[in-house]
């Protein structure tokens, strides 16, 4: 076989279909969130960033930024080995009774990504449990799939969020057959919200374990910002939660919480846990103060929450499809991948805003969008700009609207 044209067959392939990836080459502004430069051969230039998952700024935070700082000078940069070799610091211990609390768990395990967290725990779970079976929203991320699929268990798929699709699939099993239910809260490119407390319902009466991936709602739902199932007041009801330190709480890592014996087990059997090197204490002292800091102060909820209304009206008072959902999230639909990335594309180039297309496979053909992400720092400045230059997109692509809400 001749390599090298294989694969930059496959990746003409990619590109004839627009689908082909590019990265922009951006670099952030300490505390001045979402503004940033971006990279291009031509020369850098300002932009604003319309797609980041740093929902609240908190990546930019002051208190985070300190806590980064100061443990940098306290303990060095890196962890030094795995968590059985000499990579347990006081900071991840901390940070791990930080998590627990969160939740209102027994315990809590760190891993160093939110993929690895979800990829590590369903994998070990599912292969540990004798006869174990998954039953997995159609809708879950790429890193639950592949845990799920790695653990080589069983498997059911049922279809997106319909608790009758479960409930089918749940009475078919073996009532003695251990039963994992992996689920969403947020769900990241629709930004629709699962009915928890229902699932839980059917977990009960089927004797099933359920496995939450609030990813993209920790920090930024509930009370102290323990996501979906504390808004819901359900987090008592769901076995394992997981989470990440990179989104809402602008660090990184991701972890589990559970009781003693469920993190326990992780802890002693998941390799993608045991055989690596712990995250740096720094990251571990900066996430844990971003948490701290949104367990008590909701006012960046509140103002995320009001520039996401913003957002959406001004797209309704314009016509510009976007998909209705009860989240942050805010899908503006273009259904078509060419044009999708020509908007990204020219939004970039002439408007200074930077949103990045969203195409097949990460969502499926027709459904091509403009994933847009509001945060407490974009301003109602940024907001009208963003409106008025998809305003010009939408014409100059030739894209149809919807009726315009007054
Ligand atoms: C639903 C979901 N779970 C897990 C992850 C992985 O989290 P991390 O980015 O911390 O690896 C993502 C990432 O986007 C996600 O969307």
């Amino acid at each position: 076989m001749n390599y090298e044209t294989f694969f930059q067959t496959e990746l003409d392939k990619l590109a004839e279909e627009g689908n082909y990836r590019v990265f922009a080459e951006l670099e952030r502004h300490r505390g001045n969130f979402p503004k940033a430069t971006h990279y291009r051969p031509e020369g850098k230039r300002p932009v604003t960033v319309w797609c980041s998952n740093d929902y609240l700024g908190m990546g930019q935070h002051p208190v985070v930024l300190n806590a980064m700082h100061e443990a940098v000078e306290r303990y060095g940069a890196g962890a030094g080995g795995t968590r059985n070799i000499s990579g347990t610091t006081h900071e991840h211990v901390l940070l791990e009774r930080e998590l627990a609390d969160l939740h209102g768990k027994e315990g809590a395990l760190l891993f160093n990504s939110g993929y690895m967290s979800n990829w590590a725990s369903l994998t070990t779970l599912a292969s540990k449990m004798p006869g174990c079976v998954v039953l997995s929203d159609e809708g879950n991320h790429a890193s639950m799939i592949e845990g799920i699929r790695h653990s080589r268990c069983q498997k059911r798929i049922w279809k997106h969020n319909d608790l009758a699709d479960l409930e089918a699939k749940l009475a078919e099993l073996d009532p003695a057959q251990p039963k994992i239910i992996a689920f969403e809260s947020v769900y990241s490119m629709d930004g629709d919200i699962a009915p928890i407390a229902a699932i839980c319902d059917l977990a009960e009466q089927y004797g099933a374990m359920t496995y939450l991936d609030e990813v993209h709602a920790v920090g930024l739902y509930g009370p102290r910002g323990g996501g979906i199932a504390e808004r819901d007041g359900v987090m008592d009801r769901v076995d394992l939660i997981e989470g990440t330190l990179g989104k809402a709480y602008g660090v990184i890592g991701g972890y589990i919480t559970g009781s003693h014996a469920l993190c326990d087990f992780i802890r002693s059997f998941a390799s993608g846990f045991i055989f690596t090197t712990a995250l740096p204490p720094a990251i571990a002292a900066a996430a844990r103060v971003s948490i701290n800091h949104l367990k008590t102060s909701s006012a960046e909820r509140e103002l995320h929450q009001r520039q996401v209304a913003r957002v959406r009206r001004k797209l309704d008072i314009m016509g510009i499809p976007h998909m209705p959902n009860p989240s942050h999230i805010v899908p503006v639909m273009v259904g078509d991948p060419k044009k999708c990335k020509r908007i990204s594309d020219r939004l970039l180039d002439a408007y200074g805003i930077y949103v990045q297309p969203i195409n097949y496979p990460t969502v499926p053909k027709g459904t091509e969008r403009l994933r847009i992400t509001p945060s407490p720092m974009h301003t109602d400045e940024d907001i009208d700009h963003l409106l008025d230059s998809l305003g010009e997109m939408w014409a100059e692509c030739a894209l149809a609207r919807g009726e315009q809400v007054a």
